[in-house]
């Protein structure tokens, strides 16, 4: 549907172009899905002033830094009647790029990435963007062109940003992306895309035991996150803890050194359970806690306890065994 819009827009464009031709017109034949320009395909018609057609056309920066506009151009266009001075200087100024070529932009994985054009001068031109990993074409325009639907471009028309909006960026979206003006010839710039994957860590191993009593200290980080973020949660099996301080659990976080700490300073055996981390924006970690009391075997009373919290198990159900034949070796 869109593509068609977009082609019944080119086309009115072309109309509204009366003379020879707009001046950024180069794919104004409506054809569809057509990369622009990736393949060198030859320009169509030589440069020629545009007449009329403001209404579709955003407003202009005409301030002196832009580049100056070839003399013959100025003079055809003159011959070619009665354009005045604003409109002259719309039509002719050339566009270009703001944003700098070969940047890097950073992404986060599960986040929404935008990767901003600026353009100046557009004109009639149109806006592209295109994965140069597969050629695809993405938007033109406004429009959305591949059936990814997690692109999109957004403009805005005072600072002439054409940015690119991924949503849900996952680590196969890393790479080249092209910001094409549809001029003669068109013109790109390329900006690379760099995904990271933000992952939570809790500290240690995922599973822990402690004595029933003792404290329960966890640490939390995000991993490779360029983004700060905006919370971290904890939860103890489904239930968000961070403000259980009446049930004796501190949460204490600190967003811009992406760092949060859970504390409990007696834990009991309804402490026990499924414990995760669960930034904002990164993926979640999570750490199983066992609390041990006297159901335990023998063992686990005598001194060896506390040590044990260290210990990362299931190794655990192999050396309690043994200890306690151990033990009983010792008594007799
Ligand atoms: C026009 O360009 C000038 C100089 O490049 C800049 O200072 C000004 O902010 C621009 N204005 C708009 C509306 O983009
Ligand atoms: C444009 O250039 C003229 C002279 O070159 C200068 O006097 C004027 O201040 C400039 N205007 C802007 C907006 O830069
Ligand atoms: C402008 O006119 C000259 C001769 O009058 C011609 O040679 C030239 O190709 C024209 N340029 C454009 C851009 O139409
Ligand atoms: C950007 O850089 C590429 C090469 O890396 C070059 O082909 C292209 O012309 C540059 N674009 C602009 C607008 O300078
Ligand atoms: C929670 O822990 C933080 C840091 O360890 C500490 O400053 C704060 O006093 C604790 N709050 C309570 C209510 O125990
Ligand atoms: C702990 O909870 C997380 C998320 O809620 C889940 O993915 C994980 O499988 C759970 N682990 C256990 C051992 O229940």
């Amino acid at each position: 549907m869109r593509p068609f819009v977009v082609g019944v827009g080119l086309a009115l464009l072309l109309t509204i172009g009366t003379f020879r031709g707009a001046i950024c017109l180069q794919n104004g034949n409506g054809k569809k899905n057509s990369v622009p320009e990736t393949g060198g395909k030859p320009a169509e018609k030589p440069l020629a002033p545009v007449r009329g057609g403001s209404t579709v056309l955003p407003p202009r920066n005409t301030s002196n830094s832009t580049t100056a506009v070839a003399t013959t151009e100025v003079s055809n266009a003159t011959q070619s009647s009665a354009l005045d001075d604003t409109q002259l200087q719309r039509t002719l100024l050339k566009p270009k790029f703001l944003t700098e070529n070969s940047s890097t932009v950073v992404a986060q994985t599960g986040a929404a990435s935008r990767i901003s054009c600026l353009v100046a001068n557009l004109g009639d031109c149109v806006v592209s963007w295109i994965r140069r990993r597969d050629y695809r074409l993405l938007t033109v325009g406004l429009s959305t062109y591949t059936e990814d639907l997690r692109f999109q471009s957004l403009h805005h028309v005072q600072t002439g940003d054409w940015t690119l909006q991924i949503k849900y960026v996952q680590l196969r979206d890393a790479g080249l992306y092209e910001c094409q003006i549809s001029s003669h010839p068109p013109k790109s710039i390329f900006i690379n895309l760099k995904v990271v994957e933000a992952q939570a860590e809790i500290a240690g191993a995922s599973e822990k035991y402690l004595m029933l009593n003792s404290p329960l200290h966890l640490e939390c980080v995000v991993q490779q996150s360029p983004v700060d973020p905006v919370y971290i949660f904890w939860y103890h099996d489904s239930r968000m803890i961070n403000y259980d301080i009446d049930r004796g659990v501190n949460v204490t976080s600190d967003l811009p050194n992406k760092h949060s700490a859970l504390y409990i300073e007696r834990a009991s055996r309804a402490h026990s359970g499924n414990y995760t981390c669960a930034p904002s924006n990164a993926f979640p970690a999570n750490t199983v806690i066992h609390i041990l009391n006297g159901e335990n075997p023998a063992a686990m009373q005598h001194g060896h306890g506390r040590s044990l919290n260290m210990l990362s198990c299931p190794s655990i159900w192999i050396l309690i065994p043994s200890l306690v034949m151990f033990v009983n070796f010792n008594t007799n």
